[in-house]
C-alpha cells in the first residue's frame, strides 16, 4: 500500500494540490492556535496552511516521498513543520498533548479506523477539537459517474454518519453531516463527491 501512495506522490504536481481542504480551513480559522496533529498527512498541504496560521505543527504519513514533498512545500511557504515518516503506531505522544487533531481523506477499514479514532481521542486535551472529512459510503454513485474524484474502491473504508457517532460517542458533537460537495483539489479530487464532516470537542 505503501508503494501505492510513494508511486502517487512521485511528480512534480501535488496530487491533491497545494491549497487545504475546504472544511479544513473553515474549522481550523475559527480555533485558537495551539499543536495540532495530522495523521496521514500526505504531501503537507494541510499542515502548511496550519503553520501559517501560527499552529505548532505535527503530521505523519508512511510515504517517504509524500514527507519529501511536504517538507519542500514547508520550505516554499517558509514555514515549520513537524513531520514523521510513520504510522500511527510508531507515535510516541503524551496523552492530552494536542489542542487538536485532523483527519482529512484518512480512510481505513472498520478494523483499523475504530482503534485509531480511539487511540488518537487520547492524545487531545480536555476542551480540545478532533474534525474530518472523509469520502462517505454513498461516494460510489458519484465515483462511477466520475472517476476523476477520487476515493477508496473498498466499500468497508468509506465512513457513514453511524460509524463516525459510535467512534466519536465521547465527544461533544458541534458538526456531523453527510454532505455533497464540489472537490477541486489537485488531480486526484475532482468533481462531485458524497463527504462525511464532523467537528466535535473532548469535553472538559
Ligand atoms: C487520500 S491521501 C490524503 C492525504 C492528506 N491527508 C490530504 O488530505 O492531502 C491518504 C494518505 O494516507 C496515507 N496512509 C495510508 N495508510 C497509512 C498508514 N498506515 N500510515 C500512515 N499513513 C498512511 C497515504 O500515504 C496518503 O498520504
Amino acid at each position: 500500500m505503501k508503494e501505492f501512495w510513494n508511486q502517487r506522490y512521485n511528480q512534480e504536481a501535488y496530487a491533491y494540490g497545494k491549497a487545504p481542504n475546504i472544511y479544513f480551513k473553515k474549522v481550523l480559522s475559527s480555533l485558537e492556535p495551539g499543536k495540532i496533529l495530522l495523521p496521514a498527512e500526505g504531501e503537507g498541504r494541510n499542515a502548511v496552511f496550519a503553520a501559517s496560521l501560527g499552529w505548532e505543527v505535527y503530521a505523519y504519513d508512511f510515504s517517504e516521498i509524500a514527507f519529501q514533498k511536504a517538507t519542500q512545500l514547508a520550505q516554499e511557504k517558509k514555514v515549520t513543520i513537524n513531520y514523521q515518516i510513520a504510522s500511527l503506531s510508531e507515535l510516541d505522544f503524551s496523552p492530552e498533548f494536542f489542542d487538536a487533531i485532523a483527519l482529512i481523506y484518512v480512510h481505513f477499514p472498520d478494523t483499523v479506523r475504530t482503534p485509531n479514532h480511539c487511540k488518537l481521542l487520547e492524545m487531545v486535551k480536555k476542551g480540545g477539537a478532533v474534525f474530518m472529512e472523509a469520502f462517505s459510503s454513498n461516494h460510489p454513485f458519484y465515483q462511477k459517474q466520475n472517476p476523476a474524484v477520487g476515493g477508496p474502491k473498498m466499500p468497508d473504508q468509506l465512513y457513514n454518519i453511524t460509524k463516525l457517532k459510535n467512534d466519536f460517542e465521547s465527544l461533544q458533537t458541534i458538526n456531523l453531516s453527510e454532505e455533497i460537495v464540489h472537490l477541486k483539489e489537485g488531480q486526484y479530487h475532482n468533481g462531485k463527491a458524497s463527504v462525511i464532516r464532523f467537528f466535535g470537542k473532548k469535553p472538559l
